[in-house]
């Protein structure tokens, strides 16, 4: 089989899931306890701004009780040593791919490590808690600033520059994610309209499994340093 030359790796939460962030659908649907709606709409942030903030607060903070593991690690190497194109999106909020040695990552359901203010649409990283007073450090509106996650209804980051990718690779490759979550589950389609190889590392089979040309079944900390040796090698 050829070389690659583009590749594109979509991650999900089983990447980050033995660094001990849980992930969404092995937990009933729950995130940290709270329906989805309540912490992951537009809507329910309308409803109770406290509330909302005070969950991401936690899961931001939480971030510095994690390391990135072997996956993320590998990852990155790949990135440095890959002589081709590598295209790195994941569906994840946490850095710890940054912090596993990748750079340019597109978190296209943005990042907890970031905030934007809903009156005038200004970014910037935020380290520290959030509240409904907090105002925005560009146009001073209290009750602007939210965190810059893409909540359910909301439109994913860099779409164009995803597809784009996509399209352009001749490798694509899904690594913890169940498949369940549109657009990202679509790529694989897209990938392989365009005539890319399609490769699944997964714990168990998603629900997208079958569309795959290739499907490798266990934990993230083995299957993905093997596969990054492979490519490698
Ligand atoms: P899910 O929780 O839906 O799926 C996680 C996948 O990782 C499952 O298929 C597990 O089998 C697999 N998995 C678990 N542990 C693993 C391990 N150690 N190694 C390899 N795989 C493992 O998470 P996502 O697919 O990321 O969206 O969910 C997609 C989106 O749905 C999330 O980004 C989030 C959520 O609602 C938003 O918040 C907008």
């Amino acid at each position: 089989m050829a070389e690659p030359d583009q590749i594109v790796i979509l991650t999900g939460a089983g990447i980050s899931a033995e660094s001990g962030i849980d992930t969404f659908r092995d937990t009933g649907g729950l995130w940290e306890n709270h329906p989805i709606e309540q912490v992951a709409t537009p809507e329910g942030f309308a409803k109770d701004p406290e509330l909302v903030h005070r969950f991401y607060n936690l899961r931001r903070a939480a971030l510095s009780k994690v390391k990135p593991n072997a996956a993320h690690l590998a990852l990155g190497r790949l990135q440095h040593e890959f002589a081709g194109k590598l295209t790195l999106v994941t569906q994840n909020v946490d850095d710890l791919h940054e912090r596993g040695g990748s750079s340019d990552v597109i978190h296209m359901h943005g990042e907890l490590l970031s905030a934007f203010c809903s009156a005038c649409d200004h970014h910037w990283q935020q380290l520290s808690d959030l509240s409904p007073s907090t105002p925005c450090p560009a146009c001073q509106t209290r009750g602007g600033p939210r965190p810059d996650i893409v909540w359910f209804g909301e439109m994913p980051y860099q779409m164009r520059r995803l597809e784009a990718a996509v399209q352009a690779c001749d490798l694509f490759v899904s690594i913890g994610t169940s498949g369940a979550v549109y657009p990202a589950a679509g790529f694989v389609h897209l990938a392989k309209t365009y005539g890319a190889r399609t490769l699944e590392l997964n714990l168990d089979p998603s629900q997208g499994s079958a569309v795959f040309d290739e499907a490798r079944h266990g934990p993230a900390t083995k299957l993905v340093p093997e596969w990054v040796a492979s490519v490698l090698a």
